[in-house]
């Protein structure tokens, strides 16, 4: 449970309907159902620091946890941002993977022979995880947007600015739920970021799409917020006339032969089409393999257009961390939130190349995710005993179980990413009597609700038992408790020895063996479903034995045996094999060995999918 609900917005002035505000503009199914969640407010968890990196001295974050919550979290803390710049799931329809890449296996001496080499990119063995899932239908979409959206403005500066950025799927949708909410005369501009570079394919019948477009906003135009204007290098310099202003009107500036004065302009002002590069550049190190990873020249012009030094710059769809990379590059301080733990890794590893200072939180929201949402469910899935699809029945219910004496029985799952479906309340469980069961075959004679969150189970048996309007048994399910079957540790074999070479003298964990049934598991699945469908021999991933290969990130916490994580000394593996120790690059191989100069009291290694595990040493 929530430990309270947060206003979305400011308490009303005395005797002023606070919902009254919102006269919607865009009609569309479940459009006013959405005012209930507003009045609910936004669910506040518990906060767990997970991590500081660095002092942190300016209080940057990375959270872990929905948008909405993050806010609420925020909104608590009277903390508030001077610019936003949010990049959400796009109602794409896509499902977006990563790629996930075995790492070379220190313990095969011939790797590490070849040290010094590059190592060719097609050698490594990478296959895909889904990531987050992209896939809603438009009204569900527009509802999630909305709430998200208040949640936002209510913990946005008078003065602050917000950035949207869409593409065709709903830009326009948006645009009208924006100027809803923060109104038509804050409305800036469509900035339309020009992917010139993108491929095409020559097959389809339509002009290759090559922009996505970004809704700017300001919270408040009267209050004062801030915008400076940006240049860019002209291709070409071109000859333009001098001129000046006299009286209030512009002229000309002619020379004592009354000629007009030309000079050659090497810069423009950057208008609102940014032709910015969709392709990565190669000399820089951009790239992390995040889908959906934005430039970071995108956001160079967006925070260097409405921000300051020093001011808050918040993104809560956080990716691959690119907002939050720029802004502290760019002397602004950041909050990073995200639902997944791949953003969350990849954000913290990203920032602590840089030397960036922060701290990485959790929202204890009740639900011990699987990495991510899209996962967490397809996992639920299977482990709801005997649930299966059902194609008979309405997409409310996600399948049903068979019993020998009643029949079909229809599950209801809530739905990780939609945040109002996670609380069984009275309004939920009225949909379920009165729109839900109806529509069942009159054979059924129970069904079973599962949920994440509930307000009083006191309340909802009694809601259930005062209304006659249904024989049909309702069971009620924590699903908490088969998430809490979700989570499997890895194993590790290593040990730990006092150590003294050349300069160093101090403890070095040499790491035996890991083994992963859950990167195994997908393994197999991989293998399974590309030997099916490859038309050619196809080589299978094959682990060895000490399965070293399947090591991304090792950490030495050389403070605390337990609480928050102080990650004394690091490893991280790149996907060429290549070490990053504590933040800095090197060209080396990994050995199979962390070292520290302290002693070490636990050890935490991230296998290739994401997983964490922590052991005491
Ligand atoms: C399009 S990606 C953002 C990419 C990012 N701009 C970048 O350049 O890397 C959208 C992100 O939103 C996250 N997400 C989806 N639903 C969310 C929610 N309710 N709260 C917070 N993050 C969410 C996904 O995990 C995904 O990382």
């Amino acid at each position: 449970m929530p430990i309270k609900y947060v206003p979305f917005i400011p308490e009303p002035v005395e005797g002023q309907a606070v919902l009254g505000n919102f006269s919607r503009i865009l009609r569309y199914k479940g459009a006013d159902e959405v005012s209930m969640t507003l009045q609910r407010g936004m669910p506040l968890y518990e906060m767990e620091k997970q991590e500081t990196v660095g002092k942190n001295a300016d209080g940057n974050m990375v959270i872990r946890g929905e948008c909405i919550s993050a806010c609420a979290y925020l909104k608590e803390r009277g903390i508030q941002v001077d610019l936003v710049y949010i990049d959400p799931p796009f109602a794409s329809g896509a499902d977006y993977a990563k790629q996930v890449y075995i790492r070379r296996n220190p313990k095969v001496a011939e790797a590490i022979a070849q040290a010094e080499q590059e190592v060719d990119i097609e050698e490594l063995k990478a296959f895909e995880e889904k990531m987050y899932g992209d896939v809603w239908d438009k009204e569900k979409y527009l509802n999630w947007m909305y709430e998200n959206l208040m949640a936002i403005k209510s913990i946005m500066s008078e003065t602050a600015s917000i950035y949207v950025h869409l593409d065709f799927h709903v830009g326009h949708y948006v645009k009208i739920l924006m100027d809803e909410i923060f109104g038509d005369e804050n409305y800036q501009n469509d900035v339309y970021w020009y992917y010139y570079n993108k491929l095409h394919g020559a097959t389809k019948k339509v002009f290759p799409r090559a922009t996505d477009m970004i809704l700017y906003y300001v919270k408040n135009r009267d209050a004062g917020f801030t915008f400076h204007h940006l240049t860019e290098e002209r291709d070409k310099p071109i000859k333009k006339l001098k001129y000046s202003f006299v009286n209030g009107h512009i002229q000309n500036d002619k020379d004592e032969n009354g000629k007009s004065i030309t000079y050659l302009s090497t810069e423009r002002q950057i208008d609102n089409v940014w032709k910015i590069s969709m392709l990565q550049p190669a000399d820089k190190e951009e790239p992390v393999g995040y889908a959906t990873q934005k430039p970071e020249a995108l956001l160079e012009r967006i925070i260097g257009a409405s921000s300051d030094q020093g001011m808050l710059v918040a993104d809560f769809f956080g990716g691959s961390g690119v907002t939050a990379n720029v802004a502290q590059k760019m002397g602004r301080r950041f909050i990073h939130c995200d639902i997944g733990v791949n953003s969350i890794q990849t954000t913290r590893d990203r920032l602590r190349v840089n030397g960036t200072e922060f701290d990485v939180l959790e929202i204890k929201d009740g639900v011990q995710l699987y990495r991510n949402p899209v996962q967490t469910m397809d996992k639920i899935k299977s482990l709801i005993p005997g649930l299966r699809n059902e194609d008979s029945l309405d997409s409310f219910w996600e399948g049903a179980i068979s019993d020998s004496k009643l029949g079909t029985i229809p599950v209801y799952v809530p739905n990780l990413m939609d945040s109002s479906s996670k609380l069984l309340d009275t309004v939920l469980v009225n949909r379920v009597i009165h729109q839900a069961i109806p529509e069942l075959d009159s054979s059924i004679k129970k069904v079973i609700v599962y949920y994440i969150d509930i307000t009083s189970e006191e309340e909802i048996r009694k809601f259930i038992a005062q209304d006659d309007s249904t024989t049909v048994e309702i069971e009620l399910r924590d699903l908490k408790t088969v998430l809490d079957d979700v989570v499997i540790g890895d194993h590790a074999e290593f040990r730990c020895e006092q150590t003294s070479e050349g300069l160093f003298t101090g403890y070095t964990v040499t790491i035996d063996r890991f083994i992963s049934d859950r990167v195994l598991g997908k393994i197999m699945e991989y293998n399974q479903k590309a030997m099916l469908n490859s038309k050619k021999a196809f080589n299978p991933i094959e682990i060895s034995e000490d399965g070293l290969e399947l090591i991304e990130f090792l950490s030495l916490d050389c403070t605390a045996a337990e609480g928050e994580w102080h990650s004394d000394s690091e490893i991280k593996i790149d996907k060429l094999g290549y070490v990053i120790r504590n933040g800095q690059k090197t060209k080396f191989f990994w050995d199979g060995t962390i070292q520290s100069d302290k002693q070490p009291k636990r050890l935490k290694i991230r296998n290739i999918c994401g997983d964490e595990t922590i052991w005491e040493v």
